[in-house]
């Protein structure tokens, strides 16, 4: 990848995690969409057909990347967007009386406050998980957190400001050992690797 001047002649960014020059290729495949072909896909003349294309294009892609099917892609104009489409969309459309969702307290604050806001506007009760000295969350915490009024655990793959890596398939196997399931529980590990910090729950 090219370095951009602004980064070559300025100070030293240690901030790509936030926000990072897009690669010359991105540039190259974005540019006809900022030009020519700028019309708004959900119209039906000439233009909103053509940038249909390349949304519908763009979308085949991202789901071949990720093993999925097209029409569970949705596009969000933002990420704290998408974390409130996700987490406050998943919550309400649960149809449960009195909904419990997971959470842990490094998630970016658009998890948290949606979370907040769900507790305060729609009877959520939330548990936050602690975590441990590098940041990552126990599977067996999650595993005894899990009720039947869990319709949600949020904890992201990847921290956005410590780059912490949590156990996302060993937390989304968590399920199988909760209290609640009739599958054996795996044995939890020792108390001193455990963090000390209990859930907080609101
Ligand atoms: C998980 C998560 N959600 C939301 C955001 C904020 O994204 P945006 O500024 O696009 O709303 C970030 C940014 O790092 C993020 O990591």
């Amino acid at each position: 990848m090219t370095v951009p001047h602004g980064l070559l002649d300025g100070p030293i960014y240690l901030d790509h995690n936030a926000t990072t020059p897009i690669d010359p290729a991105v540039t190259e495949s974005m540019l006809p969409c900022l030009t020519a072909e700028f019309g708004n896909p959900s119209s039906t003349h000439h233009y909103g057909r053509g940038s249909r294309g390349a949304l519908d294009h763009a979308r085949g892609q991202v789901a071949a990347l990720l093993g999925t099917t097209a029409e569970r892609i949705v596009f969000t104009g933002s990420g704290s967007e998408a974390d409130n489409l996700a987490v406050r969309g998943t919550v309400l459309a649960s149809g449960v009386e009195r909904p419990h969702v997971i959470t842990q307290p490094t998630e970016h604050p658009a998890v948290l406050r949606a979370c907040e806001a769900l507790h305060r506007w729609h009877n959520t009760e939330v548990t936050l998980l602690p975590v441990d000295g590098d940041g990552l969350v126990d599977p067996a915490d999650l595993a005894a957190a899990i009720t039947p009024r869990t319709v949600l655990v949020s904890v992201m793959a990847a921290n956005n400001e410590t780059g912490a890596l949590q156990p996302v398939d060993d937390l989304a196997g968590s399920h199988a050992s909760a209290k609640w399931c009739s599958t054996p529980t795996p044995p939890r590990r020792s108390a001193r690797s455990r963090s000390a910090r209990p859930n907080s729950t609101w």
